[in-house]
């Protein structure tokens, strides 16, 4: 998902440098010492080199003196630095990636990063940062004109400085996420173009549980490239216009209670979750008929979800406008699916239906032509006949189903006429032994002492005169 992640981060070991810097060491075994290594960057082929420095209980920043001069990448995760001092020496490095993630960090100095004029990505998630402003009004990031990436999520920020990310004109990834910003961001439509300055560049941007629950139509308007939107954990109650260009979104986590066409009219959104809703009860007929270029639909973990509509994608026939290729329903309360699908899911590469509670009657039978196609298909189980609760769906046998195989086992309603007809065939058959047996019953009744003489009842020609009228 974190594609920037992918792209600064795949690097290939090549060779291991030897470093006689006094805190950098390419032994795994020295304990406080930072792991150095030398890689090849596999984008740009070029050599990088990188200094593992993460949970070595570093409570202060490095002088960049004492950084070698090679060292492109520095990871200091996990250790207790709590203030990032700017350097006495006016000395500046060439360090591109800087990761300061799960420090203690509360205050950063307005001229630190002003040493640092080559930083592309910078991480600063999961720190105790409450404010941006230097003790004057300059402004922190005012050299990083080549910053690409900035992660702030995971902070203290209630509010963020004008103009903090003009000068990072490059700037395609921002991560503003877990901050109480949800009041600062939602004051005006303009705010982050006009107000923090953020680049229109952008094409990623993460803005998860912020609080935010209205952004005006207008909101991203500028945003032209934004490719990536994650706006989990809200309270939004609809789901927002975003830009035209977004090919990722995640909704995840907002109090949404119905999904509409209407709301999703984005020709360019290839991937979309809507997951964790216990707020979200249905989805309208042709909800996603709009998503032309969609791959990948996520909606799980929705506990009030029970019904998916046939007609979600339009007509699930075989001439579809849309041709997704991965949909994940796990974890939903949904009961059947229409066999329409049939066609949908022979095109699909994988169809997650897990830990929802099917009822296995024959309008889901056509699921069994599908095998290994469905992600995991032995965690998909019924809950409903009784006597089908929690047996796979994919193992269930004809005789499981009789109902649904009239052909060979004939429907209930014809089995009881079956079970009445071959009662009246043995009944009528023992009669017809009966009567075989003993003939003379019927034959002569003066066996019995009946008189079958002509004023009998028993006669067999009627009398004229006993006639009556
Ligand atoms: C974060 O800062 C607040 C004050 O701003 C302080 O009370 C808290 O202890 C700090 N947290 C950590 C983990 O240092
Ligand atoms: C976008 O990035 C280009 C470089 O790729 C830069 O020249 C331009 O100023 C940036 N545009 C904006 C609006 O920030
Ligand atoms: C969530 O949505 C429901 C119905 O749409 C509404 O009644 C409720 O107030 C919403 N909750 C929040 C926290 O917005
Ligand atoms: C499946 O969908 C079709 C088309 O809308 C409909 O005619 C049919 O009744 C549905 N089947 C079930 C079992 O709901």
């Amino acid at each position: 998902m974190f594609k920037f992640s992918a792209i600064f981060l795949i690097f290939y070991l090549k060779t291991v440098i030897p470093a006689d810097t006094s805190w950098c060491s390419t032994d795994t075994f020295v304990k406080e010492k930072c792991l150095c290594n030398t890689f090849t960057n596999e984008n740009t082929n070029f050599p990088a080199s990188m200094a593992n420095c993460a949970g070595l209980s570093i409570n202060k920043f490095p002088s960049f003196l004492d950084l070698p001069d090679d060292i492109n990448v520095l990871d200091l995760s996990m250790n207790n630095i709590e203030i990032l001092e700017s350097s006495s020496e006016s000395s500046s490095h060439t360090l591109k990636q800087l990761v300061l993630s799960y420090n203690i960090i509360k205050d950063i100095s307005e001229d630190f990063f002003n040493g640092l004029p080559g930083l592309t990505w910078l991480d600063l998630s999961h720190n105790n940062l409450s404010s941006l402003y230097g003790s004057s009004d300059s402004n922190i990031f005012l050299q990083q004109k080549n910053l690409i990436y900035l992660d702030l999520s995971f902070n203290n920020f209630k509010q963020l400085p004008g103009g903090v990310f003009y000068p990072l004109a490059m700037l395609k990834s921002l991560d503003l996420s877990y901050n109480p910003l949800g009041e600062f961001l939602s004051q005006s439509k303009d705010i982050l173009y006009r107000t923090l300055g953020t680049s229109l560049n952008l094409t990623r941007l993460s803005l998860n549980n912020l609080q935010l629950n209205d952004l005006h139509p207008d909101y991203f308007t500028s945003y032209q490239d934004l490719k990536e939107l994650e706006l989990q954990d809200n309270y939004f109650n609809y789901i927002p216009t975003v830009p035209y260009s977004v090919e990722f979104l995640d909704l995840s986590g907002n109090n949404i209670s119905f999904i509409a066409a209407r709301y999703l009219n984005y020709h360019s959104l290839k991937s979309l979750r809507l997951s964790r809703m216990p707020s979200l009860t249905s989805i309208h007929h042709y909800a996603f008929y709009n998503l032309q270029s969609l791959e990948s639909l996520t909606i799980t973990d929705c506990p009030n979800l029970k019904e998916f509509t046939e007609l979600a994608f339009g007509l699930a026939s075989k001439v579809m406008d849309i041709h997704p290729i991965k949909l994940n329903l796990a974890r939903n309360s949904i009961t059947t699916l229409n066999s329409t699908y049939v066609h949908m899911f022979r095109q699909m590469k994988q169809v997650d239906l897990r830990h929802n509670p099917w009822q296995c009657d024959c309008n889901i039978l056509w699921l069994q032509e599908f095998g290994t196609e469905l992600f995991k298909s032995r965690e998909i189980r019924c809950a409903s006949p009784k006597n089908l609760a929690n047996k796979r769906v994919l193992d269930l046998t004809e005789a499981d189903w009789t109902e649904c195989y009239p052909h060979i086992y004939g429907k209930t309603s014809h089995k009881i006429t079956i079970v009445v007809l071959m009662g009246a065939v043995i009944f009528l058959t023992g009669l017809i032994f009966y009567l075989i047996k003993y003939p003379k019953f019927w034959v002569s009744p003066q066996d019995l002492g009946i008189n079958i003489g002509p004023n009998s009842p028993y006669s067999e020609a009627p009398q004229e005169d006993n006639r009556i009228g």
